[in-house]
């Protein structure tokens, strides 16, 4: 946060005061997403709790807990989706790089390109091709250059790890793709965007296990251009894909820490109860 923004300071005890807070300002400059404070409700019914949480950047994050402790909403209110659900309503902040993106002059459809998502079940738009689901993002944003366009979406079917296995047909459309290819076209198509953060909903949960582990390694790679935060309630998936894990209760955050940590070490006894098996 910008030095000049601080209060100027008088008292040696203020300055010892005051560098405590730049440090705490600098730990968050170093935070790509900071969650502050949420709270979300679907009607009367709140789902999430005071959530309070930094997302470092160029890292995998994952979210786990038990079906239903509010992963999917929160991951919903990152984006600026949850508020699109009838009847729901969120308070508190989320700022990427410091930007509140729920920041009353911010257009919700900049943050959704900077944070873009894919979903549990593989949904490529079924009238279109290969090519075209992957396009389409960028034609709908006024991007008319055609040999750009070829290159984004010959960039971000290799950053999805399908371009070898579609190149020589780009033009087929994108539902006849196997399930896994499906979703590594979703994934491209939402790369093409060049999302700083991508947000992905338990993108493994409809494929066998071969997709399913394409898709993990291809998470360890992205990992360079992208930040991004995966929800699962494959605990494994989440020890093997992700740098911190956050793990989430009756919509709140119980804990959050490197990976290992949380798994081999967990501070609560909440957490070690539920990577162990112990309910789910
Ligand atoms: N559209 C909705 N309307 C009403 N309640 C919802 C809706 N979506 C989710 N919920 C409720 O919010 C809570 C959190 O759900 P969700 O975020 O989907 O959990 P998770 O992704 O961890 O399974 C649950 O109690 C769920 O029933
Ligand atoms: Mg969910």
């Amino acid at each position: 946060m910008a030095v000049e923004n601080l209060a100027p300071v008088e008292k040696k005890e203020q300055i010892e005061e005051s560098f405590v807070y730049l440090d705490d300002e600098i730990e968050k400059s170093h935070s790509k997403l900071v969650v502050k404070d949420v709270n979300g409700w679907f009607g009367s019914k709140q789902a999430l709790k005071s959530i309070n949480i930094n997302i470092k950047p160029n890292s995998v994050t994952a979210f786990i807990g038990p079906s239903g402790c509010g992963k999917t909403t929160l991951l919903r209110c990152l984006n600026r989706m949850h508020e699109m659900t009838t009847g729901a309503k969120i308070t508190g902040e989320v700022l990427l790089d410091g930007l509140n993106i729920y920041d009353k002059a911010i257009n919700p459809v900049i943050i959704k390109r900077r944070i873009g998502m894919v979903f549990q079940k593989p949904n490529p738009f079924p009238t279109m091709s290969i090519q075209d689901n992957v396009a389409a993002g960028l034609k709908l944003n006024g991007v008319r250059d055609r040999n750009l366009i070829q290159d984004i979406v010959e960039d971000s079917l290799k950053g999805a790890a399908l371009w070898n296995e579609v190149k020589d047909e780009l033009d087929k459309p994108g539902v006849s793709l196997s399930g896994g290819q499906q979703q590594r076209l979703c994934i491209a198509r939402a790369l093409a965007m060049q999302p700083e953060v991508l947000l992905m909903d338990e993108p493994t949960s409809a494929l066998d296990p071969l997709a399913s582990s394409k898709i993990e390694e291809l998470i360890s790679n992205l990992r360079e251009r992208v930040t991004i935060i995966i929800v699962t309630h494959n605990m494994q998936q989440a020890a093997r894909v992700s740098d911190f894990t956050a793990f989430m209760y009756l919509g709140e955050l119980i804990e959050y820490g490197a990976t290992n940590q949380i798994f081999k070490n967990p501070k609560k006894d909440l957490t070690e109860r539920y990577i162990s098996g112990k309910f789910g």
